[in-house]
């Protein structure tokens, strides 16, 4: 990565589901270019391995999304916010179909990022902060495996459109990214299964999964000043996946 290590020196960042994968890179990332970040981890002994690994600027306190009272609680300790990275994501395939599990998948992954939002939004407003969302290829296509997951994500990028338009008055920007193929326990499953594994990679004109420091700087970008007058958008971040 190549930004400045001062790009966000004195900011203060939130990333949920941060202390893995994506959201943990994202993490890194602020953190390497100046931030101070908070992640938050569905379970506390994800919350206790981050913490006994993290850098100076990084810590984790445990959040479920889907707990309106415990987001509100968190956001409470905060004197300062910059940066919120909706990254809490939830996908039990299949079993979708059944609408119990189908709604807790909205709730995390759709509702979650609402909630989080709404009750950062007035700790962002003084400094005119960024939201980062993280949705999906499944944002623009169907997903017969998955359809509870498929209509969250699809949501993310609607939901994103809405709040840029409300908060933009706040000088709040909200964008999403939308991740191609990246290699996290998130998608062990998909990768066990070698034959599924080569047909993504092929499918990906760059010839390769991705990383989730692929993720990254797409987010730093999102939340630094260079990115003063993008608001609603959703960036792919896919090597290419959408384009075939
Ligand atoms: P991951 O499994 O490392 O991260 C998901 C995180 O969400 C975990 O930290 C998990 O504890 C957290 N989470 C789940 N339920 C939660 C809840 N109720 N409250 C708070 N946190 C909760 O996997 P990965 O891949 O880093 O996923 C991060 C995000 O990226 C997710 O939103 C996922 O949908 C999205 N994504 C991932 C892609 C991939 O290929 N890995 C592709 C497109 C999107």
């Amino acid at each position: 990565m190549s930004f400045a290590p001062d790009l966000l020196a004195g900011r203060q960042a939130l990333v949920t589901g941060g202390t893995s994968g994506i959201g943990a890179a994202i993490a890194t990332a602020f953190a390497a270019c100046g931030a101070q970040v908070v992640v938050t981890g569905r379970q506390a002994i994800s919350v206790a391995d981050y913490n006994a690994a993290a850098g100076e600027r990084l810590r984790a306190e445990p959040l479920d999304v889907t707990d309106g009272a415990a987001v509100v609680r968190l956001l409470a300790h905060f004197t300062r916010l910059d940066i919120v990275v909706n990254c809490a994501g939830l996908i039990h395939r299949e079993a979708e179909y059944d609408p119990a599990l189908f709604a807790q998948v909205l709730d995390v992954n759709l509702t979650g990022s609402l909630r989080v939002a709404e009750a950062a939004r007035a700790l962002l407003a003084p400094q005119g902060g960024a939201i980062v969302n993280i949705a999906s290829m499944l944002s623009f296509v169907g997903g017969a495996h998955a359809p509870g997951y498929a209509a969250a994500k699809g949501g993310v990028v609607q939901l994103t459109k809405s709040l840029a338009i409300r908060y933009a008055a706040q000088g709040i920007r909200v964008n999403a990214i939308a991740p191609g193929w990246i290699e996290t326990k998130f998608t062990r499953a998909v990768r066990e299964d070698a034959a599924r594994y080569e047909t993504i990679r092929v499918r990906t004109p760059m010839g390769r999964w991705g990383r989730p420091e692929d993720v990254a700087g797409a987010a730093v970008f999102l939340c630094s000043p260079a990115a003063a007058f993008v608001t609603g958008a959703t960036l792919p971040v896919d090597g290419g996946y959408l384009a075939t």
